[in-house]
């Protein structure tokens, strides 16, 4: 198939009455069944109608992803969810009014106009309401409900601009809306209301801590910080090997000291041994390092663009064939959690502790 490529930044000269009537052509495609790729403030999503099981069907095929791994359906008015859930908890209003529209997703009872192809066969689904001006249009012009999940191949890191979907979807899907580059750069924080205890179960930009603000009590996946537990994550998609670089990466912690001198140790001796190496560094320490290829994440002062940075960075290290990576390590609370929670996926586990 052939991919329709539709220009919305500022650059395409587009007037708002032309990228109105564009957004109202991909919205007309997802209501006939088709497939279009989109901006969120997270990461570009994969969206086809939620209502329709064939294009739930169509977005596993373009991505490759195993059926059993349900799909975030994605509203652009509050009142909406009434139609798919099924009793919505007084802790689900207040998390709404906090953070909605914004880069959280929340687990709750279905009903039964959502189909299972959308849910990977369970009787929850996941809502979210995205705060990208884009993503509300499409939303509205293709009905109310569009299921999406991240653009990417399944177990590729999420795509955090339209560049990165085109290397993954051209030819797959029917269109693909480039609005540039996203602001977040990470999926959102998926909450579970289900249990009596609200849980998260994907850490993202909204934290723990702004969620212990709203609620009495929040819990946390224990698969999310004791990769070791035998537990199965309650988010399927949390158990799938993801945003894995070509690469093999391997994560430093310990004193900058001790992390630059067992990187630039390990650099060199898999470059003896033919390795392309490459270095995931922040920028106070960047100068230090010995690398094929040295790449800076961003200020250690500044998370925001650490998240920004982290999977348009892997997808550099696949596109110049590095072959042996080492990180920095980051810490593990506030948008850290998230920011770890990535990088230890990319990176299969693997940390060494200095
Ligand atoms: O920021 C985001 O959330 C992006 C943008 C496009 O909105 N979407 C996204 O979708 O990251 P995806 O499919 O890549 O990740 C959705 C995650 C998966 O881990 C999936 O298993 C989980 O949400 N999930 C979806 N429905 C669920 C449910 N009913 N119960 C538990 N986990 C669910
Ligand atoms: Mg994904």
């Amino acid at each position: 198939m052939d991919t329709i490529y539709l220009h919305i930044k500022k650059e395409s000269g587009k007037t708002d009455q032309e990228e109105e009537a564009a957004i109202r052509q991909a919205g007309e495609i997802i209501q006939s069944g088709g497939l279009v790729a989109f901006p969120t403030e997270t990461v570009y999503g994969l969206g086809g109608d939620a209502l329709n099981p064939e294009s739930s069907r169509k977005i596993y095929a373009a991505k490759g992803r195993p059926s059993d791994n349900p799909l975030i359906v994605h509203i652009c008015r509050f009142e909406d969810i009434y139609g798919i859930v099924n009793g919505l908890p007084e802790a689900a209003v207040k998390i709404a009014r906090a953070f909605w529209p914004g880069p959280l997703t929340m687990i709750l009872q279905k009903s039964e106009l959502v189909p299972r192809e959308t849910t990977g066969g369970l009787d929850t689904v996941a809502v979210r309401f995205p705060s990208h001006p884009v993503a509300q249009k499409l939303i509205a012009y293709s009905g109310g409900y569009i299921a999406a999940p991240s653009a990417n191949l399944s177990g590729r890191p999420s795509p955090t601009s339209a560049k990165y979907v085109a290397e993954d979807m051209d030819g797959r899907i029917d269109m693909i809306i480039d609005d540039g580059e996203v602001g977040i750069g990470l999926e959102s924080t998926i909450l579970d209301l289900t249990s009596d205890v609200p849980r998260i179960l994907r850490p993202g930009y909204i934290t723990r801590e702004m969620l212990d603000e709203v609620l009495e009590r929040v819990d946390i996946d224990v698969t999310i910080i004791d990769p070791e537990s035998r537990q199965a994550p309650k988010a399927p998609g949390m158990k799938y090997r993801h945003y894995a670089p070509k690469g093999k990466l391997v994560i430093a912690e310990g004193t900058p000291e001790q992390v630059i001198r067992y990187i630039n140790t390990h650099a060199e001796a898999d470059r003896q041994a033919g390795e392309k190496t490459g270095v995931i560094a922040t920028a106070e320490v960047l100068e230090q390092y010995h690398a094929d290829v040295v790449k800076c994440i961003g200020s250690r002062e500044d998370e925001k663009t650490i998240a920004r940075n982290l999977f348009s960075i892997l997808r550099e290290f696949d596109d110049d064939n590095v072959t042996s990576i080492y990180s920095e390590s980051f810490p593990a609370h506030g948008l850290g959690q998230a920011i770890m929670n990535r990088l230890l996926k990319a990176a299969g586990h693997r940390i060494v502790r200095l």
